[in-house]
């Protein structure tokens, strides 16, 4: 595949040859695999799952990749935290002035992708971004520590930064106009919603014979739920 392999290192069996999907599925083999049986609702599964990892021991299972399309329709994918999830959707935080704030609002149609690995498990949820309203930004960010308010609110994320001194002196500023105002709540900061359309849970099997759900939602906003071939 690749042109400028070296004699001494074949990549591609080198990457070939790392162990992957190595998870040990929750409650081994005990996973409710009937559609029939599933909650009504993905964001209700997918607290059932969330649970099973945090008591599992999956490292950072709120952890996602948040993938926007620009105005070219070039996609762009990076990784955030969730910080709630709930009837509306799966809520997450940034500032409106980086790359990711300004696609939202140029085209709000997005999904999150979250990997398990601990537990082979892959949640993948689509649809359209919405800003939540002044209270929920606002508790956001005076929930963050004074440094991440300071550094939400100085740096011009994603720019080019050219000196990094540039960076600390706007750091030290913002942190000193927080603790002086710690109401502050910056003009930038967004709580956002990707209500879904379709939520995917894909459940890893040690013998590849993988499962998938597909969770859709209907024109009266119920939920009908699918079983997909691995
Ligand atoms: C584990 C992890 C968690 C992150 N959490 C957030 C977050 O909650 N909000 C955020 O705006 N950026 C978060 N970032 C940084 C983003 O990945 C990204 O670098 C930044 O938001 C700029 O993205 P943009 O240029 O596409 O807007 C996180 C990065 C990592 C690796």
């Amino acid at each position: 595949m690749a042109e400028d392999v070296s004699p001494e290192l074949d990549t591609r069996a080198w990457i070939r040859g790392i162990p992957a999907l190595t998870g040990t599925p929750p409650n081994a083999g005990a996973t409710q695999n009937d559609p029939a049986e599933f909650p009504s609702t993905p964001s209700a599964l997918f607290l059932t799952w969330l649970r099973q990892a945090v008591d599992g021991g999956v490292a950072e299972p709120h952890v996602c990749a948040l993938s926007t399309v620009d105005n070219e329709g070039i996609p762009d994918s990076r990784f955030l935290i969730l910080k709630d999830v709930g009837d509306r959707g799966f809520w997450f935080s940034g500032s409106a002035r980086s790359p990711k704030g300004v696609e939202l609002k140029a085209n709000p149609r997005a999904s999150l992708a979250f990997y398990w690995r601990e537990s082979g498990q892959q949640i993948r949820v689509r649809g359209v971004v919405r800003e939540g309203g002044e209270p929920v930004r606002a508790r956001d960010f005076v929930e963050r520590s004074v440094t991440a308010r300071a550094v939400a609110t100085a740096s011009r994320q994603s720019q080019e930064l050219a000196d990094s001194r540039d960076y600390e002196r706007a750091v030290a500023g913002a942190v000193d106009s927080i603790e002086a105002d710690p109401a502050f709540v910056s003009d930038d900061w967004r709580a956002w919603c990707l209500e879904p359309e379709s939520v995917e849970f894909w459940q890893a099997d040690p013998g590849r014979r993988h499962l998938r759900w597909l969770y859709r939602r209907s024109s009266d906003g119920t939920w009908t739920v699918t079983t997909l071939w691995p």
